[in-house]
């Protein structure tokens, strides 16, 4: 019994030190870690790769995805993204460097345990983990929603997706609002 009472003494003060131990950026940091992806900003890339579409934080494909990528851009997706040969470099190194493989972001981690090795997919918004996570929202809300169009827009729901964040507390879906499942 003292020793039952001791032991919850010890998790209330452990609790209670908490804040104290903790700052405000240990739990952003805690935060993104957990329910994020690395948030990069490099200059060139978003310039580069940031003009169509929002710049996609590396975290969220394996470095074989962004390699193959790169090999293709004269047909991405339909459009020309070529960039100088120098740049082209840089970019390559950027995102094989930051990618989800070996990454602590659980999201990212998330999202390569739940590829097969041999699967090199292009699109984060082709991924198993990502088509779970937005399997129940209906297309009356994306591909028929003027103000979204496409899952690629993910910056049209997720006020964060440039830095990195997708915890649902930063979800808007345009039309809808925020997202209770
Ligand atoms: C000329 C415009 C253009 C440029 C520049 C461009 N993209 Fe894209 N990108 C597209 C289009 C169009 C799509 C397909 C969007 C859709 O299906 O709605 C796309 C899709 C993507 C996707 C897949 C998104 C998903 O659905 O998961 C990734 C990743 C991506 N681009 C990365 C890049 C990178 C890296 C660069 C820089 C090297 C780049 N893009 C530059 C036009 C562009
Ligand atoms: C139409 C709006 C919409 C778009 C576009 C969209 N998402 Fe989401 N996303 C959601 C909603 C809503 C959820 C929560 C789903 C649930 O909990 O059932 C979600 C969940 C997620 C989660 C899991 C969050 C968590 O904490 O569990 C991640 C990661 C994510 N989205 C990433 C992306 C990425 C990356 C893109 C773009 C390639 C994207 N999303 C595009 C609406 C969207």
């Amino acid at each position: 019994m003292k020793q039952t009472i001791l032991i919850i003494g010890l998790i209330i003060t452990a609790i209670a030190t908490l804040p104290v131990v903790f700052s405000d950026d240990d739990w952003r940091e805690y935060k993104q870690l957990s329910l994020g992806v690395s948030a990069i900003s490099d200059p060139l890339y978003k310039e580069e790769c940031g003009s169509c579409h929002m710049a996609y934080p590396p975290g969220l494909l394996p470095a074989a995805s962004w390699q193959k990528m790169m090999l293709g851009l004269e047909d991405h997706f339909g459009d020309n993204a070529e960039i100088a040969a120098e740049d082209h470099q840089l970019i390559t190194q950027f995102l094989t460097k930051n990618s989800a493989d070996d990454s602590s972001y659980r999201r990212s981690r998330r999202i390569v345990n739940s590829l097969k090795q041999t699967d090199v997919p292009l699109r984060i918004s082709a991924t198993p983990y990502f088509l779970h996570e937005h399997d129940e929202i209906p297309d009356r809300l994306v591909s028929k929603n003027d103000k979204v169009k496409s899952f690629s827009n993910c910056n049209a729901c997720h006020q964060q997706a440039e830095q990195g964040m997708f915890d649902e507390h930063s979800i808007r879906i345009p039309g809808h609002g925020r997202w209770d499942d």
